[in-house]
């Protein structure tokens, strides 16, 4: 029980990695806070847990909504009196070259994956600043340190979601908070499958991205959530402002 009695939200928990994440801390002996913005797949989450004795509770919201956000912090708090860890994990493709992306698109990508990520944040700190205790999760990804064709908007949100990682470390730093950020590569999940499925070769798509990387398998949800885990627990107090890859060796082994 790594995580035990340990009280965490994860935020887009309804599908892939967050999902995952969900089940596996569980397990670990935490209670969860699913936060999605789907309300069917964020209640399938919450009935795989219960069906394995896990403690879950599910609270619908978009976390690029000031009230949605606020509902869901006050929400925990109210039912659980603390928040030990949060990982901003919600977060949605870009895909084109800088030219073609539409400006409304450019602005949603930035909205979800680096906006929620800052309101999220914005209103779980002061609960673990006045308990002077917790760690903060932000899902970054390989890509913010390399150059991926047809990315341009969601590797900038990712490259921003891992500076602001490390500027939350050195100013929360001082009230025992602990943030660090995930680097995985392509992962098998909801999102990738969606973009390989509507790729013009879904075959030479899988092919390109395992060209990318050392191992022959695409990743695994569960390979991200091992890493999470690993985050949200105290064996990993040592660690800050840090990030890890779990990339198959997609930056770190060519
Ligand atoms: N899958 C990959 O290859 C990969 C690689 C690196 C990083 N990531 C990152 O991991 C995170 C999870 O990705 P995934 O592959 O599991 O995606 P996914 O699409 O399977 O799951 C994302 C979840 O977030 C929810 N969501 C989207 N917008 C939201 C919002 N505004 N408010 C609340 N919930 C919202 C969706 O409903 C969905 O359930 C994302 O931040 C993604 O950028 C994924």
């Amino acid at each position: 029980m790594r995580l035990k009695d340990k009280v965490i939200i994860i935020t887009g928990a309804g599908s892939g990695i967050g999902k995952e994440t969900a089940i596996l801390f569980a397990k670990e002996g935490a209670t969860i806070v699913v936060n999605d913005l789907n309300e069917e797949s964020g209640q399938q989450t919450i009935d795989e847990i219960h069906s394995n004795n896990g403690k879950a509770l599910f609270i619908q919201g978009n976390v690029t909504k000031t009230k949605d956000v606020q509902y869901l912090v006050d929400e925990v708090i109210k039912k659980f009196g603390r928040i030990d860890v949060l990982f901003n994990n919600a977060g949605i493709s870009g895909v084109g070259q800088l030219h073609e992306i539409e400006p409304e698109t450019w602005e949603q990508v930035f909205k979800v994956n680096v906006y929620g990520v800052f309101l999220v944040s914005k209103y779980v700190i002061p609960h673990m600043m006045e308990r002077r205790s917790g760690a903060i999760i932000n899902m970054s990804s390989c890509i913010a340190e390399i150059g991926l064709a047809n990315r341009a908007s969601y590797a900038a949100t990712k490259g921003a979601v891992l500076s602001l990682t490390k500027s939350m470390q050195v100013d929360y730093a001082k009230y025992n908070l602990r943030i660090n950020a995930l680097m995985p590569g392509t992962i098998y999940t909801p999102f990738v499958e969606n973009y390989i499925s509507k790729s013009p070769d879904p075959e030479k798509t899988i092919s390109t991205i395992k060209k990318r990387q050392l191992g022959e398998e695409l990743g695994k949800p569960i390979d991200v959530a091992y890493a999470a885990l690993y985050l949200a627990s105290d064996e990993s107090k040592f660690m800050m402002g840090a990030h890890i890859y779990i990339d198959g060796g997609v930056v770190n082994g060519k």
